[in-house]
């Protein structure tokens, strides 16, 4: 059917005809907000990269989940700030580090809210990489003990879902394994499958206080060049056990995000990641785009490409956006 007597504009000509044949619907229930845990008590410290977040030490947490929950988001991920680092990480499995702690927290005040942790050595180590250094390199299979010690420790304080976002191979399988020996076999896992080595992961290194002290994370994150590359990561992370596979950074990677729902038929995250967000914060605040909108378009956007689940710093804002619009 052509023009004149097929016209696509008939459709979009009042609000409630657009509304009538939208075909993407985001949904407060999508969004899973991060959350940086720093040790000690009644600590806030505004991360200046991003406007809005903060580390935040459990008690302060505990208030900020309360109202996360009310506006319909369902879950956080916890990334944690620990006083000490060293070379190997092992303060990531400290049974009271500041992620354990606000864990238990969090599952005391708003049982409801699903919390997620992430999984990686980065935050951790003395120099910033997602493992243990052996030969000016992260080594990968001493490192799938450190990330298995610590995704038990934090199933043991009461993580919901397991997000290991190191990139080592073979990281899901040791992961679910020792869950499972441990008696944790209910707990999914949640695999940042497909991770980029990425600018947009800047902000995040202030926020995490994690930039490499030497080197790069090229030698384990993928190369943005790649997509097939990206299907055979998520295929091994679906053997190993994942329940969810993820995809990360979101816009950069809407080609792959679409080409995973597509091949798994998984429940499908993005990680709208930090550079992400700073980037519409900083030109918003010009007065260059309308912030709102361009967050709504970029959410709409990475659903539209095929997630289930988006994880983003946006999550407040967008979803007191669509209560107000409900
Ligand atoms: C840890 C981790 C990173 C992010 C999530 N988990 C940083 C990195 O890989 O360097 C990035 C999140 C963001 O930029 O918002 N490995």
């Amino acid at each position: 059917m052509n023009f004149p007597i097929y016209r696509m504009r008939r459709l979009r000509r009042t609000g409630a005809l657009r509304k009538l044949v939208r075909e993407t619907e985001l949904n407060a229930s999508d969004l899973i907000l991060p959350l940086f845990v720093a040790e000690g008590k009644n600590v806030k410290r505004p991360i200046s990269s991003m406007p809005g977040h903060s580390q935040l030490s459990p008690d302060l947490i505990k208030k900020e989940v309360a109202s996360v929950y009310k506006l319909g988001i369902s879950a956080v991920i916890l990334f944690g700030i620990p006083k000490k680092k060293d070379e190997k990480g092992a303060f990531a499995y400290a049974p009271n580090g500041p992620v354990q702690q606000a864990i238990r927290v969090i599952k005391k005040a708003v049982p409801g809210l699903i919390v997620i942790t992430d999984v990686c050595m980065c935050e951790y180590t003395s120099h910033g990489h997602c493992g243990i250094i052996k030969n000016g390199d992260v080594d990968n299979d001493s490192t799938l003990k450190a990330l298995a010690k610590e995704a038990l420790s934090h199933a043991r304080a009461g993580a919901d879902i397991i997000a290991p976002s190191d990139m080592m191979d073979g990281r899901v399988g040791a992961i679910r394994e020792t869950l499972d020996r441990n008696g944790f076999s209910r707990i999914p896992i949640m695999s940042y499958a497909a991770k980029y080595a990425s600018a947009f992961y800047g902000p995040f290194r202030e926020a995490a206080e994690s930039t490499p002290s030497f080197g790069d994370r090229r030698s384990y994150q993928m190369d943005p060049a790649n997509s097939d590359e990206a299907i055979r990561e998520v295929e091994l992370d679906i053997e190993e056990g994942a329940d969810i596979v993820m995809v990360k950074p979101a816009m950069p990677c809407l080609d792959i995000i679409r080409m995973v729902k597509d091949t798994f038929r998984y429940p499908v995250a993005a990680y709208n990641v930090s550079g992400e967000y700073s980037m519409v914060k900083a030109a918003s605040r010009k007065g260059w785009l309308d912030g709102e909108k361009a967050m709504m378009e970029m959410l709409l956007s990475i659903k539209r490409a095929g997630a289930d689940i988006i994880v983003t710093y946006f999550a407040k804002e967008a979803a007191a956006l669509l209560k107000k619009g409900e």
